[in-house]
């Protein structure tokens, strides 16, 4: 049994409504990597007679934080696009790849199993800097059996480097193989009736994502996809309604997703559903900024329905080349507008409820202790400024 007690800290979470837990003087006190205890060192001065305090020197101590939404095993690089739009005469434009995400799709089917492994640790070694003790992986470079199976092979086999865990999702279902050009329904019926069961069956798959969007899958195409994995009992989540409205927003309530991301052109109909439903909404500003983008999401009515928000990173090389949590936490703040407990909460306990996890996220009793410390004494710091925030792990 392993038993410690941390102090000379403050303390920071959310609670169930959204409000700030701030504590300037806590200390937490965890038993076989859980925690027991975090609360004002007043409430807990019978352990300070009973364990030696683990001197956090004025650190803030808050939960690992949680990115519920990134692409982060692909190989190539898409400053391609970008250099086609802004400067397609610059003779280093053939460098790089260009051509949406199928460019990237070709990238990373040639590149081996040890190359894309050795690419996506180098993004998870930036994510554990930064305080990131969780992490969602989606497939969606692969686009075929084989593709797909070794994008989640390779997710699996990464849990666990630098202490983070990987939760997977398939995301089959982001673009359209260049085999089945306008073919898509035949596309969508081979994920639904080979690849989705196969690789559930291997036990590659937490969750199933898609694209539903004008630049995506129309929601109609989808819906066998989100049905199969309804039958499987797979959680739903998708990216909906980012480049224009498709009615992905109302396509994934109707599976009783677990979070729509993206959104910025979710419909009133939409967030009407939203409410009550315990779907998360997934902001992902990086993308937002990085493809300058100009409607953000509903995010009065969001509030106003009561919809959970969480912020992630959408790590990506098309739309969103970042590994950096809280830089996404900061644009949510500055270009959506979110209230900085909301950014807070939204790389935390709002995305674990994301990715349906009850364990982490917050400083509750129980909960797993992936705690980080940080040399700031607020949180707000860390999500209402931008400087490399270099995080300490804890245990
Ligand atoms: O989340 N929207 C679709 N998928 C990604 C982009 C992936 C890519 O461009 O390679 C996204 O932004
Ligand atoms: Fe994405």
């Amino acid at each position: 049994m392993s038993e410690l007690l941390f102090g000379n800290c403050s303390l920071a979470d959310v609670d169930a409504s959204g409000a700030l837990r701030f504590i300037a003087d806590g200390l937490v006190h965890v038993r076989d990597d859980r925690i027991v205890f975090a609360g004002p060192r007043a409430q807990g001065q019978h352990l300070t007679q009973r364990l030696e305090l683990l001197d956090m020197e004025s650190m803030l101590v808050t939960p690992g934080l949680i990115d519920c939404h990134t692409h982060l095993i692909y190989a190539g690089d898409r400053l391609g696009d970008l250099l086609a739009q802004r400067d397609p005469d610059d003779p280093s434009r053939d460098r790089f790849e260009s051509g949406g995400i199928l460019a990237t799709v070709n990238a990373t089917n040639q590149a081996s199993r040890a190359s894309l492994a050795t690419l996506a640790r180098s993004r998870i070694d930036q994510m554990a800097d930064h305080g990131v003790t969780t992490v969602e992986v989606k497939s969606g470079y692969g686009l075929s059996m084989e593709g797909e199976r070794r994008l989640l092979e390779i997710a699996r086999s990464l849990s666990g480097y630098r202490g983070i865990e990987v939760i997977t999702s398939f995301l089959g279902a982001h673009a359209l193989p260049t085999a089945y050009a306008s073919r898509p329904a035949d596309y969508i019926a081979l994920l639904t009736k080979e690849v989705m069961p196969t690789l559930a069956a291997e036990g590659l798959i937490d969750m199933v994502d898609c694209f539903i969007d004008p630049e995506g899958f129309s929601a109609s195409i989808v819906t066998p996809y989100l049905e199969r994995a309804s039958e499987l009992g797979l959680p739903i989540r998708a990216h909906v309604d980012q480049f224009g409205a498709a009615g992905g927003g109302e396509l994934a309530l109707s599976f009783g997703a677990r979070s729509i991301d993206h959104i910025e052109h979710l419909s009133s109909a939409a967030l009407a559903t939203a409410r009550g439903s315990g779907t998360v909404a997934v902001l992902l500003p990086f993308a937002y900024l990085h493809k300058s983008l100009t409607s953000i999401p509903p995010i009065m009515g969001l509030r106003d329905n009561q919809v959970p928000m969480a912020v992630a990173t959408d790590l990506n090389p098309g739309t969103s080349p970042t590994a950096s949590l809280l830089l996404a936490a900061y644009l949510s703040v500055t270009l959506y507008g979110l209230r900085p407990v909301e950014a807070f909460a939204g790389i935390t306990r709002r995305a674990a409820e994301a990715l349906g996890l009850s364990d982490r996220g917050r400083l509750d009793p129980g909960c797993r202790a992936d705690l980080v410390a940080w040399e700031v004494g607020h949180p707000y710091e860390l999500v209402a400024s931008v400087f490399d925030r270099r995080a300490h792990r804890l245990g």
